[in-house]
């Protein structure tokens, strides 16, 4: 990559490598997880317990402690992917069980919001996995909306990373909520040995600039890079929570 950028439909998504994205990312609880599961814990600790008919996960790829923290609020989930290899993982955890990996997750989200059910397989019960473009939804359709690691690594093109924050918010009715996660000053990233994937540098700045004309009570921040996770190129996350505007 280099030279003319890479933009969100010229890649191949259905060959994301799942498996090695898992391995490098998710098998174990890394303290940069623990810190974006705070922030969305204090966000999802604010909403009414179930009072959210409908969410939405956009882009959810394998990780599913956002769809966990979700469950707290949201009656149903809908978990937007566009990969086959993403939406075939997600729809093995939902319906053969989670691997025994996310239980430490759920245990912290449990412990940060006692809303949550019981049970892993309880709180990802509301989940329903949609093979879709999530620049396909329909304007307004969820309650509150979820976004993590997406806009920022699905193009290099700055301009597409803004019209997918605007889908993003938009996919909530007015008065919806929006939180996120964002991987910050991310160049192109390696997944595995070999697959390369586009990335669009952005920080608290750029995030705050993007989000600002759409939304109200935007709050933005951000944290350190951890160094128990693989070196992306980046410098930490950045993180938001915000309402679309009635
Ligand atoms: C870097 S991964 C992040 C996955 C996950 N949200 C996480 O927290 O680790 C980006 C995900 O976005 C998905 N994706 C890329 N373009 C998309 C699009 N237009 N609509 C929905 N999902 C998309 C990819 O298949 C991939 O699963």
């Amino acid at each position: 990559m280099g030279g003319t950028p890479t933009y969100n439909d010229d890649v191949d998504w259905d060959s994301w490598p799942v498996q090695d994205y898992l391995a490098e990312n998710y098998r174990e609880l890394h303290p940069s997880d623990a810190a974006v599961i705070a922030h969305h814990s204090a966000f999802y600790r604010r909403l009414e317990p179930g009072g959210a008919a409908r969410s939405v996960e956009f882009g959810a790829g394998p990780n599913l402690y956002p769809l966990m923290l979700a469950g707290a609020a949201s009656r149903r989930i809908d978990a937007i992917e566009a990969s086959a290899a993403g939406v075939a993982y997600l729809n093995r955890q939902l319906n053969e069980g989670a691997d025994p990996s996310w239980e430490p997750f759920y245990a912290l989200c449990r412990t940060l919001n006692p809303q949550l059910p019981p049970t892993l397989s309880q709180a990802l019960s509301v989940v329903h996995v949609v093979h879709t473009d999530a620049r396909s939804l329909i304007p307004g359709t969820y309650d509150f909306a979820s976004m993590n690691f997406v806009a920022e690594g699905i193009t290099e093109d700055f301009s597409e990373f803004k019209q997918f924050c605007g889908r993003f918010v938009g996919s909530v009715r007015p008065g919806g909520h929006v939180v996120a996660a964002f991987m910050e000053n991310m160049p192109t990233y390696r997944i595995g040995a070999a697959s390369l994937w586009p990335g669009c540098p952005v920080n608290r700045r750029l995030v705050t600039e993007v989000f600002a004309p759409l939304t109200e009570r935007l709050a933005v921040t951000r944290i350190d890079s951890d160094s128990s996770l693989p070196d992306y190129g980046d410098s930490g996350m950045v993180l938001l929570t915000a309402v679309r505007p009635e």
